[in-house]
């Protein structure tokens, strides 16, 4: 089969089409045949072998140098990508709600930096059943791609931020993939969302379900005027600096959240949260309500799965200006 891999760090330019054997799913795993694989930042940080990935990675070595990706022969190459949907057509041993002809969605979830040998932009994946849940029927192939990685961060986000339907709620980046399922999940959830994004995304905002406010000079006054009454929350999905905003705002450590953490602020009290506080069952409740339309999806672009198409739309992703999902289809 046909599988995106890597054999050094760097950019979108170390990525390589290669022939590789099918994999076999083990015990509790199951064989996807991919139709659709959305892309994520972290796949990227992850190639490009970003030093805070790299130092998580060497912590874990440190504490079992036999675990694969220590530094040895066997740390390349490595497969790129988490999400993807397809058709299940391989079971392993003990799995008993997914048979051979589902199509399904799911997500390959390991820590960034753990070096994860597999990814999704193969013909064939192998997933634990766990990550892995049926495709509603409305839902296409392409959409239901988008969905494992911003699905289990947003819905993990507001677990560990405790989101009720009396916050008012500031996100940022919220135009992004993980900001714009987070915008409509938390207004879903009856809470008031004030967003954040470039000044071309204030309509794309409003249709979502937020009040828009522009990023730049000026915002925490912008969001203040915004707010019909004070911000409880803040989910920061950029960095930097809207952690300083959320306390510039008199906000507790507790009630800002960050998907990017920095040393400083952490030290300040605020949580870093996303992915880590997910369960396996996100993944269907997200997928459910954009099967129902109460959630809609912006797909950005959706590549072909030639080597070329996957490489611009990784450097398309890393403008950091993309709004919703960016796919890559394989058939
Ligand atoms: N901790 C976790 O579990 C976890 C999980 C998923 C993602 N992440 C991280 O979270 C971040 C967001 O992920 P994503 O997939 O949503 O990324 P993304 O789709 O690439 O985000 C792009 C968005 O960022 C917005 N943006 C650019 N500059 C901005 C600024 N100065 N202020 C506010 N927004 C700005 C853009 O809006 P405009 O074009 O309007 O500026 C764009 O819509 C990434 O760093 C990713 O690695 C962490």
């Amino acid at each position: 089969m046909r599988a995106v891999q890597y054999r050094r760090f760097g950019g979108p330019e170390v990525l390589e089409m290669a022939e590789v054997a099918d994999p076999t799913p083990g015990a509790g795993e199951v064989r996807v045949s991919v139709r659709a694989v959305g892309l994520n930042p972290v796949d990227a940080k992850t190639f490009a072998g970003d030093p805070r990935l790299r130092l998580v990675e060497s912590l874990h070595t440190l504490r079992d140098p036999g675990r694969w990706f220590g530094r040895g022969p066997d740390r390349f190459p490595r497969g790129v990508a988490r999400d993807f949907s397809g058709v299940v057509d391989a079971v392993g041993p003990g799995v008993t709600d997914l048979s051979i002809g589902d199509a399904v969605l799911g997500t390959l979830r390991s820590a960034p930096g753990l070096g994860m040998r597999k990814g999704a932009l193969a013909e064939k994946v192998v997933a634990s059943h766990s990550d892995v849940v049926l495709k509603p029927e409305a839902l296409s192939f392409d959409t239901a791609a988008s969905l494992g990685v911003a699905a289990q961060t947003a819905s993990g986000a507001f677990r560990r931020l405790d989101l009720t339907d009396a916050d008012i709620l500031v996100i940022s980046a919220a135009a992004g993939g993980v900001g714009s399922l987070a915008v409509q999940l938390a207004a879903h959830r009856g809470a008031t969302v004030i967003g954040i994004a470039g000044e071309r995304n204030a309509d794309y905002l409003r249709s979502l379900g937020a009040v828009p406010v522009s990023h730049g000079e000026g915002i925490r006054a912008r969001i203040l005027a915004a707010a019909p009454q004070p911000v409880t929350k803040l989910l920061d999905c950029f960095g930097g600096q809207y952690v300083s905003l959320g306390f510039a705002l008199g906000l507790p450590g507790r009630a800002i959240g960050t998907l990017v953490p920095s040393p400083g602020a952490i030290i300040r009290g605020a949580r870093f949260t996303g992915s880590r506080h997910g369960r396996p069952d996100d993944l269907q409740e997200v997928s459910d309500l954009v099967a129902e339309g109460a959630i809609g999806i912006s797909l950005a672009g959706v590549h072909p799965f030639d080597i070329e198409s996957v490489r611009d739309a990784y450097a398309e992703q890393a403008t950091g200006h993309v709004r919703g999902k960016i796919v890559v289809r394989l058939s």
